[in-house]
């Protein structure tokens, strides 16, 4: 049967694992992508904003005409901090990407965000793989909003242990305030965390699956991928990168490809060593009403066979 495909927009700072999810987005029929949104994080914003469009080249004509904006440069509260360690000095270490093929939009991406929703009442999915800045932004610059999202899903947090410290992920700590902001609005927020994201992981047997896709994207996502493996073979002797982002936009296209559990989640905003933490309430000791859905549960090979079906459509 056929359906009609979910608009979403895609809000990160790519960044290569939001590099490798962008294009299995615009690779799916099943979504529309209205633009996207580049934000702090990974690295700072005028590279992330550049790599946005680069991006967008690499995915070729399915992304003709897909706008893409700047947005926040920094952090709601906190001081910025990014993770070059792990995607390299400019976010995409491949050789032979194309350029940008048109200038970012003038507009800046929460006013995008804010119109876009609006024109689109209860259809939107905001699909975020990075700090939740302008996402935050635009619900406090327009209050109606959470309610007229279909649903954020949201690659940040852990059920568990964090990433850039023991106790919180990059994307929750990169912007604690924001998640905190996202995650206690009433927006349908679904949250795919490290606890499943590091089960997928882009073996050397994966990556050469994606160079033998023979195009430019399974080439560029294999030499990217490669670069990402040697950090995490480094610090937890895995071999390869984990496919943080990718997972999050496959649970956009296929929610059945994870399990969920509805759970009450907060974020810690107090400095010192758990800042950044996502609490999650696993066995609702605090009574209180589960404000997102959580993914607990991941088929790892039914995700690396969407990842490569879609990317082998591209150029
Ligand atoms: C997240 O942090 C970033 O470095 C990745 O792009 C991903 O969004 C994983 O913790
Ligand atoms: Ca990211």
């Amino acid at each position: 049967m056929f359906s009609a495909p979910r608009p979403v927009i895609l809000d990160g700072d790519p960044g290569l694992d939001d590099a490798v999810a962008w294009l299995l987005a615009l690779s799916s029929p099943e979504l529309w992508v209205l633009g996207a949104t580049a934000v702090h994080g990974n690295m700072v914003l005028p590279l992330s904003l550049w790599n946005a469009g680069v991006v967008l080249a690499l995915a070729g004509d399915v992304a003709e005409g897909v706008p893409y904006f700047a947005g926040a440069d920094r952090p709601l509260l906190r001081s910025p901090i990014t993770a070059t360690h792990v995607h390299g000095a400019t976010g995409l270490p491949a050789a032979g990407l194309p350029e940008p093929r048109r200038d970012p939009n003038p507009a800046h991406a929460v006013d995008f965000i804010i119109r876009t929703v609006r024109s689109n009442p209860r259809q939107v999915t905001l699909i975020a793989t990075g700090p939740l800045t302008n996402i935050a932004l635009a619900f406090r610059m327009a209050p109606d909003l959470p309610d007229l999202v279909r649903e954020v899903v949201w690659m940040g947090g852990s059920t568990g242990q964090g990433n850039r410290t023991p106790a919180a992920e990059f994307n929750a700590l990169a912007d604690p305030h924001a998640a905190q902001i996202v995650l206690q609005s009433p927006a349908a927020v679904r949250m795919v965390g490290l606890n499943v994201t590091m089960q997928c992981i882009a073996t050397p047997e994966r990556i050469e699956q994606l160079r033998a896709l023979g195009n430019r994207a399974g080439a560029v996502c294999a030499e990217m991928l490669n670069f990402y493996a040697a950090f995490y073979r480094e610090r937890y002797g895995l071999s390869g990168g984990a496919m943080h982002d990718p997972l999050a936009v496959a649970a956009a296209i296929r929610p059945e490809l994870l399990s969920w559990q509805p759970l009450a989640v907060e974020v810690e905003l107090n400095d010192g060593i758990n800042l950044g933490r996502t609490v999650c309430d696993l066995y609702n000791v605090t009574g209180q009403t589960p404000n997102v859905q959580v993914a607990v549960g991941v088929d790892e090979e039914g995700f690396f066979g969407l990842l490569l079906e879609r990317l082998g459509t591209l150029p």
